[in-house]
């Protein structure tokens, strides 16, 4: 039997997938679907997010994306939705992102960011401010231009949550909603993992999959840190936007996700504070300060939540997937910005699927 810790997008992904292959699966997690990925917007978007020393995030990024369709489909299917457009159960979009500017400074930056990925041969296109507007009426009229990769995506990882918890039951897979305190080690192996109470036990696995996310390092010695994201969820009764928009306001990046019934996500702070989950004044108003620059029809919406998630930072940004070094123990985790789009990469890397990406975010690198 395989045990998967941390029952978040990335642990329920890999626990659907192997349970679909007809392995036994437990997931061992004391609040599943209720750390980064309840947490986030569900961008997926490798293009809009490339930075230029991050090409091997690229890459697996944009491997990701490609995957997303089917993964959505294949989902759908087996968490027994009515059968509906694909991808509607996780309200997946591919409508691209749309990042924006304001001053020639940003216009430039854009430009120079759109020549990189051209080089990159990835799909971008240069907008003029009436253009933008012309796509997203409600954007500032103070946006001078912007850049639109239209291959970008976006999900509700909430509702992909959902179905893979749905997914799941359905091939009667176990949930134990327990924290695990240690790991069980046997001659130089990892051989379990122990419950805490009220369990109080211990439970032994073929193989350990450690997918805690920012708690990853709590077990197991991976070099992993929380990264505070504050990020709020607003509403009104028409979508303001139809597809994600994102720009640099006062140094940092805002972006606006934007669901089909109306919810606005609009993210996010990035702090080091370690496990802080407070949300505080400051950080929502900065993220509503920032999206008014961008969307100034924002302030109408009701505000109906604000939250932070912790995602899961390595040194180099990139994750950490496959045999950690010991024998029994698979790693998971690292995600960091990137949690949702790698979803299905992350699960596929463990099934033992896609050999060469694999090796970019082996976790042999930090050996
Ligand atoms: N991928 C967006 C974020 O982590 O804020």
């Amino acid at each position: 039997m395989d045990v998967i810790v941390g029952g978040g997008i990335a642990g329920l992904a890999i626990a659907w997938r192997l349970a679909r292959s007809g392995r036994p699966v437990t997931v061992v997690d004391p609040a599943p679907c209720s750390g980064a990925s309840h947490a986030a917007a569900g961008m997926l978007a490798p293009v809009s997010e490339v930075t230029y020393t991050e090409e091997p995030l690229l890459r697996l990024g944009i491997a990701s994306l490609r995957m997303w369709p089917a993964f959505a489909a294949e989902l759908a299917a087996d968490a027994g939705a009515a059968s509906g457009e694909p991808g509607a159960l996780v309200d997946l979009r591919e409508d691209g992102t749309l990042d924006v500017a304001f001053s020639a400074d940003d216009l430039a930056v854009l430009d120079e960011l759109a020549g990189f990925m051209d080089k990159l041969g990835l799909r971008v296109e240069r907008l003029t401010g009436r253009e933008c507007r012309r796509l997203e009426p409600m954007l500032s009229p103070a946006v001078r231009g912007g850049l639109l990769a239209p291959d970008d995506a976006w999900v509700d990882p909430r509702r992909v949550t959902r179905a893979l918890r749905a997914a799941l039951d359905r091939r009667g897979f176990a949930l134990i909603p327990a924290r695990v305190t240690g790991l069980l080690r046997e001659a130089g192996a990892v051989r379990g993992v122990r419950l805490a109470e009220p369990y109080a036990r211990d439970l032994h696995a073929d193989r350990v999959v450690l997918a805690a996310g920012a708690w990853s390092g709590e077990l197991a010695d991976v070099p992993v840190r929380p990264v505070k994201g504050q990020i709020i969820r607003l509403r009104s009764p028409q979508p303001l936007l139809t597809r994600c928009v994102r720009g640099m306001v006062h140094g940092s990046h805002v972006y606006l996700v934007p669901r089909g019934d109306g919810e606005l996500v609009v993210g996010a702070t990035q702090e080091e504070l370690g496990f802080d989950t407070r949300v505080t004044a400051g950080g929502v108003y900065e993220l509503l300060r920032d999206a008014h620059e961008l969307v100034p029809g924002v302030t109408e919406l009701e505000l109906a939540e604000t939250i932070a998630g912790l995602r899961p930072g390595t040194p180099d940004n990139l994750p950490l997937i496959g045999p950690s070094g010991t024998p029994g123990l698979v790693l998971a985790t690292g995600h960091h910005r990137g949690g949702v789009l790698l979803a299905p990469l992350t699960a596929a890397i463990v099934l033992g699927e896609q050999s060469e990406l694999a090796a970019l975010c082996s976790p042999e690198r930090f050996r």
